[in-house]
């Protein structure tokens, strides 16, 4: 199996796993120091892909990446960034807004392309998503100013987030350029894009789809009935492969056929180390029929 991927030929190669960026800010908040040793971390196992968003740790995080990038800026060089933008969340850093709301308006995502740009300090977002569905969404005019960034170089192409299918062939079909991946909630713990049409569709199209939460944001280590029925299975695979149980759950992505990039979000630096440890476990099918029955609690039908 490929630790790379290449998402679309005009594309630099992405890797398989990606590192997320939601959490890096996190709790006391990390210093740009802290968080060139988590990217370090990321680069030296061949995890080159940094998921962003505009709005990740209150529209902070893309500002601390980018900051711990100027203390090494030949680093750029080395990575691939994907970041988001829609998403208009109610915060302190804009007292104006009543509501949390979408915004898809070209001026809106050109606005916040610049500033991703600006915070990260690179010229180009190698992928930009557009963050989740918008009910108010002029797809002609969406579709047009996502084109544009493509031919503009400001991106290198686009995405979405969070889409159902329908959605996506709505928005692809007022664009030029192809959409590149859909990034969707997707672990063991939620597998509903298995089997709703969206991962047909992903493939289908001959697009690799992003997992978020891949470990349902750490929940599959919790005290819910389901994880409780797959933890058994996770610890004696990872016993067999000599990794962690979190490995086995991000191999469970990994061998899908769909060819899953799964985004990890630990924050941890001994389990940040580890994140590539799931390329040792190898799934055979059972396995995986095995992991899908534990997660939900009956065999299938
Ligand atoms: N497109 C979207 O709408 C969307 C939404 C959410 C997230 N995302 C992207 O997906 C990325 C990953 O999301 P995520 O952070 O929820 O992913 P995740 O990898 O499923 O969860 C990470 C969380 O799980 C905990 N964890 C990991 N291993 C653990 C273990 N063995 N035992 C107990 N806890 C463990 C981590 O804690 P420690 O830090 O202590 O390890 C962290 O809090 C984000 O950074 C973001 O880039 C996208």
């Amino acid at each position: 199996m490929n630790t790379t991927v290449q998402l679309h030929p005009s594309l630099p190669a992405f890797s398989r796993i990606v590192y997320g960026a939601w959490r890096m800010n996190d709790g006391a908040g990390s210093t740009p120091a802290q968080a060139l040793e988590k990217i370090e971390l990321c680069l030296d196992q061949g995890i080159t892909t940094f998921d962003h968003a505009d709005i990740y740790g209150n529209y902070s995080c893309e500002q601390l990446f980018g900051d711990a990038l100027r203390l090494k800026p030949a680093l750029k060089s080395r990575m691939q960034l994907v970041s988001k933008c829609d998403i208009m969340l109610l915060s302190d850093k804009f007292p104006e807004r009543r509501v949390k709301y979408y915004d898809t308006s070209a001026a809106h995502i050109e606005a916040s392309v610049d500033s991703s740009l600006r915070k990260l300090g690179v010229e180009r977002l190698d992928v930009l998503l557009i963050h989740r569905p918008d009910p108010f969404m002029d797809a002609a005019e969406t579709g047009d100013c996502l084109d544009r960034l493509v031919q503009a170089g400001k991106i290198g192409a686009a995405g979405v987030s969070n889409f159902k299918a329908w959605d996506w062939s709505l928005l692809q079909s007022f664009m030029k350029t192809p959409l590149v991946t859909q990034q969707l909630e997707i672990s063991l713990l939620e597998r509903a894009v298995f089997l709703d049409g969206t991962l047909a569709q992903c493939q289908q199209n001959k697009v690799h789809p992003m997992a978020w939460s891949p470990l349902a944001g750490g929940q599959l280590f919790g005290q819910s009935a389901a994880a409780l029925r797959v933890q058994p299975a996770l610890e004696r695979l990872a016993k067999a492969f000599g990794v962690a149980p979190d490995a086995v759950a991000v191999a469970w992505l990994l061998a899908h056929p769909a060819g899953i990039l799964p985004v990890m979000g630990t924050n941890h630096p001994a389990r940040i180390r580890a994140l590539s440890d799931a390329w040792r476990v190898k799934m055979d099918r059972e396995t995986w029929f095995e992991l899908w029955t534990l997660a939900a609690g009956q065999e299938v039908p």
